[in-house]
């Protein structure tokens, strides 16, 4: 990113410094723990081929919408949520639009607590992987590691290394380490997935994965989750993508970005299916494990295939680049807000929002009865509630025509009056069915 100084702003506002840039920073913030850990055991829990084809028309039908939508707000008031927010509102001489924009932000922080307690998984198990999976009992292993006093140094080590990036600028460290990343990870999960399908049994994990599944398709349960896993794997938690949608150039090409972001977030879910699924066969682990579903998996492909050490290595490697890239952005939703709302410095920010993380993630870092949770909690309560909120606030406080309208600035595909009526209405509305889903299943209304 360089820093720009515009004319209508006293600081200068940080900027993508080139169109590929934004697309791997929003690409990189996209894609990341949800697609390769959350997606598999969420796809395998909840429906499978069922879960497959409603998150993909999700992706398609709200997604992508709602991409546009933060990332037009965002650069059409070059501003985080909570002054966008405000002179939103104050323009339409309403008040409480900076409160309003805390939401979001809240809501954000909630995802990121469980975040880096995963992040703290992932750098363990990359570490292992070194001494090769070979005679581990992968099930035993898991449960007695995760939600243990283990996992802390972990933990600490995952927020520490993310508040230090952060500390130290967005811009010095995101886009190299995203120009890299993303392709060597797509790459690396293609050769995963090759294997994975070649070894005996993984026909199975296929046919898992495409078979019609009538009765699931017909299963609320199976949209709640479909639906909420395409807003968190597209960061569509309310304000991070409004945050970076701030660092665009006025004549970046948003429905391009947007697109761009949905195609390869879409592309890494379905590889990290590919590559779970048919493993998961193979080896007799039940594609419904739940979130123990990539770490019970993985190792037992990488222990069968040549070169192993290395594959697993490199693996989890590129693993913690995907998940730093997407936590990055996580942690800028809090440092952004904190720096705008109370004049602070980036250190500070950073700072505060790292020690809040880390205290905050540690109840559940040693215990995953809390850890579960307060990931049900953040998934079907609070995540979308930040996303209502900064949905109702562009579509219908902004309004939606205007939002199109921004949109359309500097696209070379322009969006039509549909645009608006996605926006208005099937993408809040298919964010409020998450709500309450989320509340009816929280209080045990649904089972
Ligand atoms: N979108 C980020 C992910 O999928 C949060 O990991």
């Amino acid at each position: 990113m360089v820093a720009k100084k515009n004319a209508d702003k006293e600081a200068p506002r940080e900027q993508w410094s080139s169109k590929m840039s934004l697309v791997m920073a929003s690409a990189g913030s996209a894609i990341g723990l949800g697609n390769i850990w959350m997606f598999p055991w969420r796809m395998g829990t909840y429906g499978g081929s069922a879960f497959l084809l409603i998150y993909v028309l999700i992706i398609a039908f709200i997604g992508l919408i709602a991409l546009m939508g933060e990332f037009a707000m965002g650069r059409g008031q070059g501003k985080g949520p909570i002054s966008a927010f405000e002179a939103i509102f104050r323009e339409k001489k309403l008040a409480g639009g900076k409160w309003l924009g805390l939401f979001p932000v809240l809501m954000t922080l909630a995802v990121t607590i469980f975040y880096m307690v995963v992040v703290g998984w992932i750098i363990h198990y990359f570490v292992i992987s070194f001494q090769g999976f070979a005679g581990l009992n992968l099930a035993t292993y898991f449960s007695g590691f995760a939600g243990s006093s283990s996992a802390i140094s972990w933990h600490v080590l995952a927020v520490v290394a993310t508040t230090a990036i952060v500390y130290m600028g967005v811009k010095k460290g995101l886009e190299p380490i995203n120009n890299l990343m993303l392709p060597g990870l797509l790459i690396l999960m293609v050769v995963l997935a090759i294997r994975a399908v070649t070894l005996p049994g993984a026909v199975e994990g296929i046919r898992f994965m495409f078979a019609p599944n009538f009765g699931a398709l017909a299963d609320p349960l199976t949209w709640f989750n479909a639906l909420a896993q395409a807003l968190f794997s597209l960061s569509l938690l309310g304000c991070t993508l409004v945050i970076y949608g701030s660092y665009m150039p006025k004549g970046t090409d948003i429905p391009q970005a947007a697109a761009y972001t949905a195609i390869f977030d879409t592309i890494a879910a379905l590889l990290a299916a590919f590559i779970v699924f048919p493993a998961a066969f193979a080896f007799g682990v039940s594609p419904n494990a739940g979130i123990p579903l990539l770490f019970v998996t993985l190792p037992g492909l990488f222990a069968q295939m040549p070169a192993g050490l290395l594959f697993g290595a490199l693996f989890f490697l590129l693993v913690i680049f995907a998940a730093t890239t997407s936590a990055i952005s996580l942690f800028e939703s809090a440092v952004e807000p904190l720096m705008d709302a109370f004049k602070w410095a980036r250190k500070k920010a950073a700072l505060i929002t790292g020690a809040v993380v880390l205290l905050a993630g540690l109840p559940l870092t040693i215990n995953m009865g809390h850890f579960s949770l307060w990931m049900r909690v953040t998934s079907g309560i609070l995540m979308p509630i930040g996303t209502l909120v900064t949905m109702i606030v562009l579509f219908w406080v902004f309004g939606a025509l205007r939002a199109r309208k921004e949109v359309n600035e500097g696209a070379a595909v322009k969006m039509g009056p549909w645009w608006e009526f996605f926006g208005k209405y099937v993408a809040v509305g298919g964010t409020f069915f998450i709500l309450v889903a989320g509340i009816l299943r929280f209080t045990g209304q649904w089972r």
